[in-house]
């Protein structure tokens, strides 16, 4: 935000804690007019079409109803060559998130080939992915 002066930021999540501590967090930037904290399931977006220059998904596609589905949506209120943008501390194959998946009742740790996948079949396009040289940490990065 301090970068991006200019820039308006909608951040979305289904769960009423989740959005009430979003809420608090952020609560300078709601007052100011730069943030607005939404309850919404990414499985059906009700956010405007083609409005949005960059999504973020941090930690949390590990809990998304289907991957290509909830992409597609992602894209959908996206403007045309906006970025998505994912970070994961699972890679899909560190023994300890694949511990909390067996734990964690819908849960999934998703490899970047399985995100990249899910990716280019919701028409992302620029595929691009970084994993931390020690840590199981990703961030993969598409262009609509
Ligand atoms: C591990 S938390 C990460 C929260 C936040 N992104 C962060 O980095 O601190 C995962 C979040 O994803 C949210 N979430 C999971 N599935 C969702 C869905 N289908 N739609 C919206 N939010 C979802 C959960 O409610 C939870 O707040």
């Amino acid at each position: 935000m301090k970068r991006y002066p200019k820039a308006h930021v909608t951040a979305v999540d289904y769960s009423d804690l989740s959005v009430a501590k979003a809420t608090e967090y952020n609560r300078s930037m709601i007052e100011v007019g730069r943030c607005t904290v939404l309850q919404g399931d990414v499985s059906d977006l009700k956010l405007p079409e083609e409005k949005y220059d960059l999504a973020t998904a941090f930690e949390t596609i590990y809990f998304w109803p289907g991957l290509e589905k909830c992409f597609g949506q992602v894209a959908k209120i996206l403007k045309k060559d906006g970025y998505f943008m994912i970070c994961n501390e699972s890679d899909g194959t560190d023994a300890v998130s694949l511990k909390f998946e067996g734990i964690i009742s819908g849960m999934k740790c998703h490899t970047v080939e399985a995100i990249t996948e899910a990716l280019i079949a919701a028409d992302f396009s620029e595929v691009r992915s970084d994993h931390h040289p020690s840590k199981p940490w990703i961030t993969v990065i598409a262009k609509k």
